[in-house]
């Protein structure tokens, strides 16, 4: 878009860039999301004093691996200054239609260009004007043109959303269908009154964004993802336990349940919400992980398509478990530990004996990823990756390092199979749940 359109009056900042030839159009979201292309959202923010959550949208839209296209009603930048928006998202902001610079329809380009359009806030107004199908600013001509899906984020004093005419319009979109809202929800608003008109939050926001993105490739798939660390209790105070949030495999839930997939999601203790869609199986030890795993698995491993091995398993455990709390004594310089079962090895040996005797066609089924993080080198981690995949008898390996994982969002990884090692770069952990999630559904495929 911005290839095109010189800058608007509220983005003086970004300098006229030449006109790229014509194109075809572009492919639709969901061929382009498995494409591993960037979404497209045209994010339009109006004038309520939420504009400001507008900015975080942008941002964990951005992080999520969506490309974002701001644009604003004259009324959202007497609340949220242009450049923020601008800045966040590398894109000039556009507020008019009559944009001299622009050869063409800018709300028909900008159309063209996204694949999601997403109003956020919302007003009562431009509630009321989407739903006479106004088109007297870029914001309604750009939603009434748009060719995917518009949601939008109402914002407003409980009384302005509980006033008929609003409840009328709400109506009006409804039964149109060519406009979804998330959100309002109930709490405080601006002027300190508590009631329902407050805008969602902005991750509730994104998220429904992200579902309105996402293809649904993946629809039947059974996939089961470990995530966290596991905590090894040495008594009811102390336990052994590593650095792992979770991240990396709630963006994998996630983003399989988003693409349609069944997802089972056995967590270590972390402090994440349970991705929306996924069913959710809390666990501490790595022992109890290993109960919940085989559950899911069921003996003959015929309970999952698909094993996504992220948790950050304890290697080992104390010895002992004590029920009261240890006293501190000058005896325990030492402390005994045993070693927990390997339950991406222990998985691994079970299908290969299966394929072998249970099943005829010799299927390698589920398919199995596990995790590499190690403090070495780059060759260190994938000539260890290697050596993994092989051991464990799985088939990919996720090699990453500690430093560039561990709490972070985004992370750099390669992607170790067989005959290949992808490496992928830095990418948001969403985006390398997908880059991860597109490799298993062609090794489900074959
Ligand atoms: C301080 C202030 C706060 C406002 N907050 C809201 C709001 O939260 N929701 C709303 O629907 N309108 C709100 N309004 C009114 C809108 O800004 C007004 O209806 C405007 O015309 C909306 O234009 P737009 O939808 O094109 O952005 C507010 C107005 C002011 C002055």
């Amino acid at each position: 878009m911005s290839g095109r359109t010189p800058s608007s009056p509220s983005s003086p900042a970004s300098p006229p860039r030449p006109a790229p030839p014509p194109s075809a159009p572009a492919p639709p979201a969901a061929d382009r999301a498995s494409a591993g292309a960037r979404p497209t959202v045209a994010l339009a923010v109006s004038g309520s004093i939420a504009a400001y959550k507008a900015a975080e949208v942008a941002r964990l839209l951005i992080q999520g691996g969506a490309r974002v296209l701001p644009i604003m009603t004259r009324a959202a930048q007497q609340f949220l200054g242009p450049m923020t928006l601008s800045g966040l998202c590398g894109e000039p902001v556009r507020d008019t239609m009559w944009d001299p610079a622009f050869a063409g329809e800018l709300h028909v380009a900008l159309a063209a260009e996204a694949d999601l359009v997403l109003l956020v806030p919302a007003t009562a107004d431009l509630l009321a004007r989407l739903a006479a199908g106004r088109a007297d600013d870029l914001v309604t001509a750009l939603a009434l043109c748009a060719k995917g899906p518009v949601l939008a984020a109402p914002a407003m004093h409980p009384r302005m959303w509980a006033h008929p005419a609003t409840a009328r319009n709400v109506a009006a979109l409804a039964a149109d269908g060519r406009v979804q809202l998330v959100g309002p929800v109930f709490g405080e608003v601006a002027s300190g009154e508590r009631g329902l008109g407050r805008m969602a939050e902005p991750a509730a926001i994104a998220a429904a964004a992200f579902a309105q993105l996402a293809p649904r490739d993946l629809a039947g798939l059974r996939v089961v993802v470990t995530a966290g660390p596991t905590l090894e209790d040495l008594d009811p105070v102390r336990f052994l336990g590593n650095r792992s949030t979770g991240k990396m495999g709630f963006a994998v839930a996630e983003r399989a349940a988003l693409r349609g997939a069944q997802v089972t999601l056995i967590a270590g203790p972390v402090s994440l919400a349970a991705p929306p869609g996924a069913r959710r199986v809390d666990v501490r030890g790595a022992l109890s992980m290993r109960a919940a795993l085989w559950q899911a698995l069921g003996d003959d491993l015929r309970g999952a398509d698909a094993l996504i091995m992220t948790a950050a398993v304890s290697d080992y455990r104390p010895a002992e478990q004590h029920a009261t709390k240890l006293k501190r004594t000058p005896d325990l310089a030492t402390l005994p530990l045993v070693p927990n079962p390997d339950l991406l090895a222990e998985v691994g040996a079970a299908r290969a004996d299966l394929a072998g005797a249970a099943r005829p066609d010799g299927s390698r089924s589920p398919v199995l990823v596990g995790f590499a993080v190690e403090t070495a080198s780059d060759e260190g981690v994938i000539a260890y990756a290697r050596h993994k995949l092989a051991q464990k008898r799985v088939d990919m390996i996720v090699a990453n390092h500690a430093a560039d994982s561990f709490g972070r969002d985004d992370n750099r990884a390669t992607l170790v199979t067989r005959d290949a090692a992808d490496a992928l770069g830095v990418l948001p952990k969403p985006a390398l749940a997908d880059r991860i999630l597109d490799q298993v559904s062609r090794m489900c495929a074959r």
